[in-house]
């Protein structure tokens, strides 16, 4: 793997099976208090143009308890050379020749792709837009495998702004790689999946789009993956306000969920999940989270060890 800018790049089950090894294998050292400095005399750049809290810091985390050091502009776009008018192209030619490896959100569709174009180090797509997230889907399926032991055989059952959330699409784009996985998609009709993702995902795999949560919930999904509204993608706040709290998870409706499924969330979590839901053993979000260093120290590794 030269760069990780799309899910397309590691739509390969061996690939999939030995990063989610890798992350298991990270976890367990540092559960061990083992130190790793594979990575030393490594310099990684975090450039966000977008708001971050886990993605940058596990990144972050990620290089450095891998020995690498790292260099980091976070709201790129107010405080980079973005904001006297520096085009991307420009910006990465420069800082990739003061690291080696470039970790990338950016608010357009495409940017890390373009980026990539330019690059004389590996580009890692931390968010484009609307467009991918593929470190999180990564550390989604590892959070399934995980939590469940295995991904083959899962419903997994999306709810929210799935038109706009760029981690379900990356996410709904690897699942199918798995056997026997079911998807099945819960959102108001005008923040439904696109198009192009459902007319690609529909030979390859079971699945189905509906509008109802509870509807949904008679299925007995093995994973409710839930979502927030991307309020930020939205062109009005009387826009976002037709779709607010459409849809809460609760004691109620955990109450209908196997004892074996899970919650997952990429987070920041607004509303649609009631606190409450946090002392359920189902609720797996922040062990998601947490996850997601581990998966990043592997995915760290292997872009930089190609
Ligand atoms: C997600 C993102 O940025 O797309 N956050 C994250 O990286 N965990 C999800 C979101 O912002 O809703």
């Amino acid at each position: 793997m030269k760069h990780l800018i799309s899910v397309d790049q590691v739509s390969d089950r061996s690939m999939l099976d030995e990063l989610i090894s890798r992350a298991e294998r990270y976890r367990k050292l540092m559960s061990r208090g083992v130190h790793s400095d594979y990575l030393a005399n490594y310099i990684i750049a975090t450039l966000f143009y977008e708001p971050s809290t886990r993605t940058r810091l596990s990144f972050e985390s990620a290089a450095l308890r891998l020995g690498a050091q790292v260099i980091s502009t976070e709201s790129a776009s107010q405080f980079s050379s973005a904001a006297k008018g520096e085009t991307l192209e420009d910006s990465i030619r420069v800082v990739s020749s003061y690291c080696d490896a470039i970790v990338i959100r950016h608010p357009e569709v495409g940017s890390a792709k373009r980026a990539s174009e330019v690059s004389s180090v590996p580009i890692i797509n931390a968010g484009d837009g609307q467009g991918e997230h593929p470190s999180q889907a990564l550390l989604d399926l590892y959070t399934i495998q995980q939590e469940r032991g295995k991904i083959d055989g899962c419903l997994v059952t999306m709810v929210g702004d799935l038109l706009n959330g760029r981690t379900v699409h990356s996410l709904a784009k690897l699942l199918p790689i798995f056997n026997d996985v079911r998807l099945t998609f819960v959102s108001p009709r005008e923040l439904a999946m696109p198009r192009d993702l459902i007319a690609n995902l529909s030979p390859q795999i079971a699945c189905r789009e509906i509008e109802s949560l509870q509807v949904a919930l008679e299925e007995k999904m093995d994973i409710l993956y839930v979502t927030r509204l991307q309020r930020e993608r939205f062109a009005s706040p009387q826009d976002y306000a037709r779709y607010e709290n459409l849809y809460t998870i609760t004691p109620q409706i955990m109450s209908q969920m196997k004892d074996s499924a899970r919650v997952l969330h990429p987070l920041p979590r607004i509303n649609e999940i009631d606190s409450v839901v946090d002392n359920d053993p189902r609720a797996a979000y922040f062990r998601q989270a947490e996850n997601g260093l581990y998966m990043r120290m592997a995915i760290l590794d292997s872009v930089l060890s190609h």
